[in-house]
């Protein structure tokens, strides 16, 4: 089991039409065509959407995502086109609303990974490859590759996994030329992310992109390089050789997972209410993460 432990009602706007509630955000359709991503306070662990919400985290994912938009803008275009509220939407969205332009999505997640860990791992440990690209003897949980790698995903239905798939099975999918511009932006992309996160005590384990085409142009789409995208990791507790504690959310994985909270993971039970401390901690860690990576104050 997994998912929504109570999926949520969406607010109605109008002149908005409302098209998905995903884990964390609504995605509505404005009457000039434009795509409006509204990002919610929810927060998922082991697969589930979480009974709690975190308060601020729809802002902060948000405003981290446009500062590295930023960050990239001279690597690639990318999708935002106004972070203005759309008429007669509530003031709570200020904020957590991108207004994007509609793009002919790229049905592939585009990850780049820098670090084994995760599914990347569990492949290593069978086959010496991730996504089929083969990587040198000895890499543990947590150590750097020898150069970052793209591992691509094709994006599975709610509640599934994403499956990893080889490089020549993108280009079979979406054609040679696509694929070469895919790997090409994702690998320049996450470098950049890597360096300005090392610099500032994170460690950009892997991300994941996801691009799509205005015209010819391929354009960088959906939130960018946030804790819900991305594996970040406190550079001062890295430790190849075991699972590294998360950024963000290990305040909550150790809480559920403990006596404490009474939830068994393997069970089919939905996951119970976090505990104040658990949500106050968790939303110092995302606060924290905004403040170190992009060198300013959240207010
Ligand atoms: N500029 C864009 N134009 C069109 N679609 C976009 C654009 N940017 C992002 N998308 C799509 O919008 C959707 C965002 O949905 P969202 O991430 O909230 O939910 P999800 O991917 O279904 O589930 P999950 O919560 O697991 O991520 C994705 O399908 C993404 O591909
Ligand atoms: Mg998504």
């Amino acid at each position: 089991m997994s998912g929504f432990v109570e999926k949520p009602e969406p607010i109605q706007v109008p002149g908005l039409v409302h098209l998905h509630t995903g884990k964390v955000r609504e995605l509505y359709r404005s009457e000039a065509g434009d795509l409006v991503m509204v990002a919610s306070d929810r927060v998922s662990a082991y697969d589930w959407v979480l009974p709690t919400e975190i308060p601020d985290k729809g802002r902060v994912l948000t405003q981290l995502s446009l500062w590295w938009f930023d960050q990239l803008a001279d690597l690639l275009p990318h999708h935002v086109l106004s972070t203005g509220l759309p008429a007669g939407a509530p003031d709570d969205w200020a904020g957590r609303t991108l207004i994007c332009k509609s793009l002919n999505m790229v049905p592939v997640e585009c990850v780049a990974r820098g670090y084994l860990t995760g599914s990347g791992l569990a492949e290593y440990e069978e086959t010496r490859t991730v996504c089929g690209l083969a990587l040198p003897e000895g890499l543990v949980d947590g150590s750097e590759l020898p150069a970052p790698i793209f591992t691509p995903a094709t994006k599975a239905a709610v509640g599934e996994h994403d499956e990893n798939v080889s490089y020549e099975e993108v280009a079979r999918q979406v054609g040679a030329e696509t694929a070469t511009q895919l790997r090409q932006a994702t690998l320049a992309a996450y470098t950049r992310a890597r360096d300005i996160a090392r610099d500032r005590g994170i460690v950009l384990a892997d991300t994941k992109f996801e691009f799509g085409f205005d015209g010819d142009t391929l354009v960088l789409a959906d939130e960018v390089l946030t804790p819900d995208s991305s594996r970040f990791w406190p550079a001062e507790e890295w430790e190849p050789g075991r699972a590294q504690p998360s950024y963000d959310k290990q305040f909550v994985r150790d809480w559920l997972t403990s006596a404490e909270s009474g939830w068994d993971r393997r069970s089919e039970q939905p996951p119970p209410p976090l505990p104040q401390q658990i949500v106050d901690a968790t939303r110092t860690k995302y606060v924290e993460a905004y403040e170190r990576l992009t060198g300013t104050t959240w207010s």
